[in-house]
């Protein structure tokens, strides 16, 4: 992956001329965020600035402070920071409530406001990429901070079942007990598990995402023998990390379903954000395109 540069302190010069965004994570330089928000920009002729901040683990908050009275009009933050970020917002959007952490702040009229894109950006992806979640059996791989970021907006889309299982199945229970309600009121059955489970003879699914970090340590949340009963030929399997076919996604392979990477929820994600900061529709962007364009960076 490529390594690009990063700011760890802020001055004002950097805000100078032109409008500045930023992303804050830790580590950062890996941040593909500048060159996709600067396509969009591009996309509706505007001229910004859009940098790389990396704080120190602890010095998240002073950061965000700072570069905010230094003029930045808005910020993407990802790991480790998104619980900081949701926790200095003064106001939340409800799906930023419900996902437990933001990953894109602003302010207006001087109160920090924060979202939270990914799971949007997730739906968003896995419509353009003709996947059907509408009446669909579909299972969610984790039930960390991920897992919950993706949870509301893929209810609200109406599958017939939500399937969410985990290594630990305890913390599977917690997720569908912070959702239940609002999967009865979308009519979505929601149901927890564990990952061992599958190693029975349960259904399989048409759309199954690993949202785990299974994936970072080159493992699988499924094993081989769940991995049988998990996919179905022509099913499809989405791994939220991007740059690499992971062993989920070639076990999903092996057993005949479409994959996909996390690349296009990546730039999804960013376009709600940039849209959100620039006030324009989101049919102004082309997402494709961008998309097309990083996969050969
Ligand atoms: P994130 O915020 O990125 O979701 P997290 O909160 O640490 O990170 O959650 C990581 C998720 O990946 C958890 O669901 C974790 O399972 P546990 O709750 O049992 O720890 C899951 N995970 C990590 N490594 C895994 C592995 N090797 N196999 C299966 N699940 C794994």
């Amino acid at each position: 992956m490529n390594h690009y540069p990063f700011l760890t302190t802020l001055e004002p010069s950097l805000f100078a001329r032109k409008q500045t965004y930023a992303v804050f994570g830790h580590p950062i330089g890996h941040s593909k965020s500048p060159l996709i928000h600067e396509q969009f920009a591009m996309q509706i002729q505007r001229d910004i600035k859009y940098l790389r901040i990396q704080p120190s683990l602890d010095g998240f908050a002073a950061m965000l402070t700072q570069f905010f009275a230094l003029g930045g009009q808005g910020a993407n933050i990802t790991i480790p920071f998104k619980l900081n970020a949701y926790q200095l917002c003064q106001q939340l959007s409800s799906r930023a409530r419900l996902a437990g952490a933001v990953n894109t702040v602003w302010q207006d009229e001087g109160v920090l406001c924060g979202d939270n894109t990914d799971g949007a950006g997730l739906v968003a992806d896995l419509l353009s990429q003709g996947v059907a979640i509408n009446k669909a059996d579909v299972l969610i791989l984790g039930a960390g901070g991920a897992s919950r970021g993706i949870v509301e907006p893929l209810l609200t889309q109406r599958p017939k079942r939500l399937w969410i299982a985990n290594r630990t199945s305890q913390k599977a229970d917690e997720l569908v007990l912070l959702f239940q309600s609002l999967a009865t009121e979308h009519g979505v059955e929601l149901i927890a598990s564990s990952n061992v489970q599958f190693e029975e003879n349960t259904p399989s699914f048409s759309l199954v995402i690993n949202a785990s970090a299974a994936g970072l340590d080159d493992q699988s949340p499924l094993s081989e023998l769940a991995a049988d009963h998990v996919f179905c030929t022509g099913g499809f399997a989405y791994d939220l990390v991007y740059g690499k076919t992971t062993v989920f996604m070639e076990q999903a392979l092996q057993r005949d379903c479409r994959i996909s990477d996390g690349l296009g929820m990546l730039v999804e994600q960013a376009a709600i954000a940039f849209c959100q900061w620039h006030r324009v529709g989101i049919e102004r962007l082309d997402t494709r395109a961008v998309i097309a364009q990083l996969r050969h960076v």
